[in-house]
């Protein structure tokens, strides 16, 4: 049986540009779906599936993330006199035990392959580890990571979370060569950042959850930058591929909003906002005047 994975890295050092001027105080993590900001859907995530160590890979500039999970004894003591047993309840999720968190500065955005190598030194030789993309937010029944780390258990070598895109969007994606279908399961026998759209080997997209072998973090000192100048974890991924060992494209059963874009961000705020109880009634009546206002006015 596979080792089991406790550590999960979360490259977060990004400049979140498209969420501009937003993020010019703001890290994109920090922003909000509903009420919860995007880096507490991935934390959560990673615990149902889990994960012990979380590692951070952060940047200039992104201070808040470390305060977030830190404890905030004023703003506690106070809910406490004012018997807000609730809110405190909430508030439980954001923390982090001492020592289960670590953050590393990646100090120039070379890539996420650069980012995942910055936290080599805190993944042992011989542990698989996962990683977490917060941009992308994946709203199912099981959390991904967790459907992932079960066929993981099963399987072993290096597994990467996989969707069918429109092939016209495949070349914003790391694209999977497939060697054999097996249904959730697709063994690879190749893997492409960002290929032109004509030289797609699949429609069968990498989306941002990955559980990989440590020998990935060796691979990222021998690869040289890919796409876009930049050090490509795709790149280091296909090279186990290349050395003989296994990687799985896993298909996962949810719905994957990115929320890297504004677009995709809309569209998480509008599922997560009808799927919370206390919400539901309200916003979905809202949202049915709002297109029929839409369809009088065309
Ligand atoms: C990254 C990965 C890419 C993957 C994508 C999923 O790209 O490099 O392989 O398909 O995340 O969201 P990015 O979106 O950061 O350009």
């Amino acid at each position: 049986m596979a080792r089991k994975v406790t550590k999960a890295i979360f490259p977060v050092a990004g400049l979140g540009t498209r969420f501009l001027p937003a993020t010019k105080s703001i890290p994109k993590e920090i922003m909000t779906l509903v009420d919860r900001p995007l880096i507490q859907y991935a934390i959560d995530e990673a615990r149902a599936a889990g994960i012990k160590e979380f590692i951070f890979v952060t940047s200039r500039g992104k201070g808040a993330l470390e305060d977030y999970f830190d404890h905030a004894p004023e703003l506690e003591s106070s809910l406490r006199k004012k018997g807000k047993d609730q809110l405190l309840e909430v508030l439980k999720s954001t923390n982090m035990e001492s020592g289960a968190i670590a953050y590393i500065r990646q100090h120039k955005a070379l890539g996420l392959g650069h980012a995942v190598w910055c936290a080599r030194r805190l993944i042992a030789p011989n542990e698989p580890f996962a990683v977490i993309l917060p941009d992308d937010v994946i709203a199912a029944e099981k959390p991904c990571l967790q459907q992932m780390t079960e066929a993981y258990d099963e399987i072993g070598g290096s597994m990467v979370a996989a969707m069918e895109v429109p092939p016209e969007r495949a070349s914003s994606y790391g694209v999977l060569d497939i060697r054999e279908d097996m249904g959730s399961i697709v063994s690879v026998k190749g893997m492409v950042e960002k290929p032109k759209s004509n030289e797609a080997p699949s429609n069968l997209a990498v989306i941002g959850r990955y559980i990989l072998s440590p020998k990935v973090l060796q691979n990222l000192n021998k690869i040289k930058s890919g796409a876009g100048g930049e050090l490509q974890l795709t790149d280091a991924i296909a090279l186990e591929i290349a050395e003989g060992r296994d990687v799985y494209g896993y298909r996962f059963r949810g719905q994957r909003f990115d929320c890297g874009s504004k677009a995709g961000f809309l569209q998480a705020t509008v599922a997560f906002g009808l799927a919370r109880p206390d919400l539901q009634t309200e916003f979905a009546d809202y949202l049915r005047q709002m297109v029929s206002l839409q369809k009088a006015a065309q």
